[in-house]
């Protein structure tokens, strides 16, 4: 028996206000921001610090073009809208990812149709893709999860097989890699987002890219109301057009975070790589398990709750939720992640969009919504949690002190599973 659980009175291994937040500061950050009131230059394209990121992340990501918008939604609703998906087509995406997804294809007023993901990497099968095409299906949406790419040869094979374009959902996955290609240069249009928490941050803000002039130019018109001005300057609206214009604070402040990108996230792979290491080395949990293919960057990182190794006769979920509680207790953030798949969300069983039925009545046929059409998905949300903190500032201490908790916690199984039945 091991010293008392945190939870049931005894000492927490993780003493609180130990876990710092996302993302942390420097004088460069608050330096680079107070100079956009020097150029007294707020927002569009065209401002000095949009310029510069726009130029120095197609540089990063080894493509063309790039332009700033003011969110990761809006990046991958512009990507949609310039890929030419319209009213009524469908785009493929996976059931696993935050919701903002699917919303970017509504927002185009085209409807989200899920596909099962690979239960190793969380990505989007491709094999389940391939029969989710219909001839209403223009564009595919596959999502770089929690910072692993998905298997992108295989993605766009089945794209080109049907003549249909690849949009990436790239939010989670700035400086991810696939077979030694940064993402963000592995589909026709990409969009990442620059929201407080991803690894890149400017608060808010996103960004598309794209190597397509023919793209960049649409996302380009789209991006700011499809307004086009002649010769003499005058301005038309040649096409239904949204506002997506980017903030110059938001652009200072990622430019100056994109320095530390780098470094960031190797700091982040050191601290996911010994974590995962150490729980191979004990019985009932396991983090996520790498594709040969990726260079991850850990927006999140997950570990998975295994009842079989402990051989207990338990859902998975039963045991991730007494060792949450369990942990949460001993100052170890762990919580379930995604707890279902995107198609069984309120909006899609309720099938809630514009109203009168839109877009999902701008269609012939009749798109269902049924959670056991994704079992690999709803395996992965039942015994799937998120471990908190797993980002600088924090560091391999730190990490040495979750994997302490986590054995100290495993090391007291019966009391875990009682805890898993506590309301
Ligand atoms: C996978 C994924 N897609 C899209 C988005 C949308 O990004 P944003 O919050 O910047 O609109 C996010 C971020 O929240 C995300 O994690």
């Amino acid at each position: 028996m091991g010293s008392a659980l945190a939870i049931d009175g005894g000492t927490a291994v993780v003493p609180s206000g130990t876990v710092r937040t996302w993302p942390e500061f420097t004088d460069s950050d608050r330096a680079a921001v107070l100079r956009v009131f020097a150029n007294n230059q707020l927002h569009t394209n065209a401002a000095p610090f949009a310029q510069e990121l726009q130029a120095k992340w197609a540089e990063y990501c080894g493509v063309k073009h790039c332009l700033v918008t003011n969110g990761g939604t809006g990046a991958l609703h512009i990507a949609l809208a310039a890929a030419g998906v319209r009213a009524g087509d469908e785009v493929i995406t996976s059931a696993y990812s935050y919701w903002a997804t699917a919303a970017s294809i509504l927002h185009q007023n085209a409807i989200p149709v899920f596909a099962d993901v690979d239960p190793q990497t969380t990505t989007i099968d491709p094999a389940r893709i391939e029969e989710m095409i219909t001839d209403q299906t223009t564009a595919i949406l596959p999502v770089d999860i929690h910072g692993v790419p998905a298997d992108m040869d295989a993605v766009r094979a089945v794209a080109q097989k049907h003549g249909l374009l690849v949009v990436s959902d790239c939010c989670q996955a700035h400086g991810a890699a696939y077979k030694g290609q940064r993402v963000g240069g592995l589909a026709d249009i990409s969009g990442f987002s620059l929201n407080r928490s991803k690894n890149l941050t400017g608060g808010e803000g996103g960004l598309v890219t794209t190597s397509s002039d023919e793209h960049q130019r649409r996302c380009e018109a789209i991006l700011r109301f499809q307004n086009v001005e002649d010769d003499e300057g005058t301005v038309a609206f040649s096409g239904l057009g949204f506002n997506y214009r980017p903030h110059e604070f938001v652009n200072a402040l990622a430019l100056s975070q994109l320095e530390r990108l780098p470094t960031l996230n190797e700091r982040r792979k050191e601290m996911a790589g010994y974590l995962t290491q150490s729980l191979t080395e004990l019985a009932g949990v396991a983090g996520p398990r790498v594709p040969e293919y990726a260079d991850p960057v850990y927006f999140s990182y997950l570990w998975e709750a295994r009842p079989d190794e402990l051989g207990l006769d338990v859902p998975a979920g039963t045991l991730r939720k007494g060792l949450c509680r369990a942990l949460a207790a001993e100052g170890v953030p762990a919580r379930p992640a995604q707890p279902r798949p995107v198609p069984g969300e309120g909006v899609f069983q309720a099938k809630l969009g514009y109203g009168r039925g839109c877009p999902w009545r701008c269609h012939a046929r009749e798109v269902t919504y049924r959670v056991e059409d994704y079992p690999s998905t709803l395996k992965v949300c039942t015994s799937r949690a998120f471990l908190g903190g797993v980002y600088p500032p924090n560091d391999l201490n730190l990490m040495t002190h979750y994997v302490e908790a986590f054995a100290k916690v495993l090391g007291q199984i019966d009391r875990v599973l009682e805890l898993a039945e506590e309301e």
